[in-house]
């Protein structure tokens, strides 16, 4: 067992017996920034639904989107629930095609901002900040955010495999819509998303799973997601299973998309 002293890059009032989302997915990433009740909840998720490949292919529908949005020309992104930095961050993946491109990131989770203070000390194009994208103004209104990302013009806003930890009673349409008003015209938002329309039954044990934890999960249908994307044009493909969006190989789609279990789309604000 490792001592609490030995994690002296772990902020104080991180609760080393409660599970969280953002350790979960570092594990099922293969990162190192997890503890014994991250890896025992990531196990019992993996008995009920193919949690592995769910992760890792909502991270590469995040490369396949946030390349996407550079090719459209976006050189600044908000990244909301961002995790914990593992390869293939979002600054990393925009700053090999734009040197000068900027990313802000966002999380709820103290381990995930910590961990990524780390690694964006001396970047002085990336910034991350500890708030609640429930509460988009204390995000919008920070004074760093609007020295990094210009809001006059268009914005990359990512909300990838974080909307289901926002409860209906939070009402995530209208949390989005605070965030459209702000983004000019010919900003883009990329959504991904727990569905359980392709696997009705296992998805219901995960949400079982995570209505134990501190964070529940919401998961929601191709219709509910969809209006997610209301004053925004969806690009090709639509919503559509992560790893049937833009593909790099038709190949990499298999015969069975509905098990990556997540939903996503990027849209175009009109
Ligand atoms: C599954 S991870 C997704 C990470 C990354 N967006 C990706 O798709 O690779 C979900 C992240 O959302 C964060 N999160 C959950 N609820 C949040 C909230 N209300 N505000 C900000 N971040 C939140 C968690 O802490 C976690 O880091």
């Amino acid at each position: 067992m490792v001592s609490r002293q030995e994690l002296s890059w772990v902020p104080k009032e991180v609760d080393l017996d409660l599970p969280s989302s953002a350790r979960v997915y570092d594990y099922l990433l293969g990162g190192g920034h997890n503890f014994e009740h991250d890896r025992v909840m990531a196990e019992s998720l993996a008995a009920v639904v193919p949690i592995r490949i769910m992760a890792q292919l909502n991270r590469s529908f995040l490369r396949r989107a946030v390349l996407a949005l550079c090719d459209q020309g976006i050189d600044q992104f908000l990244d909301l629930g961002s995790g914990i930095p593992t390869v293939g961050n979002v600054h990393e993946v925009v700053q090999q095609v734009n040197p000068d491109a900027r990313v802000a990131y966002v999380d709820i989770d103290p381990v995930a901002v910590a961990h990524a203070e780390l690694i964006l000390a001396g970047d002085p194009r990336s910034i991350v900040l500890h708030a609640d994208l429930r509460a988009p103004h204390t995000i919008l209104d920070r004074p760093e955010l609007r020295e990094l990302l210009d809001f006059t013009r268009p914005v990359g806003l990512l909300m990838l495999g974080v909307l289901q930890y926002v409860s209906d009673e939070a009402d995530p349409w209208e949390v989005i819509a605070t965030y459209r008003k702000a983004l000019s015209a010919g900003s883009f938002l990329a959504v991904s998303h727990f569905t359980p329309d392709g696997m009705p039954e296992e998805m219901a044990k995960l949400e079982a799973i995570f209505a134990k934890t501190a964070e529940p999960a919401t998961t929601r249908s191709h219709t509910q997601i969809e209006r997610m994307f209301a004053g925004f044009e969806l690009l090709d493909p639509g919503l559509v299973y992560t790893v049937q969006w833009r593909p790099e190989s038709p190949d990499d789609v298999g015969d069975h998309p509905e098990r990556s279990n997540l939903l996503a789309g990027v849209g175009r604000k009109t």
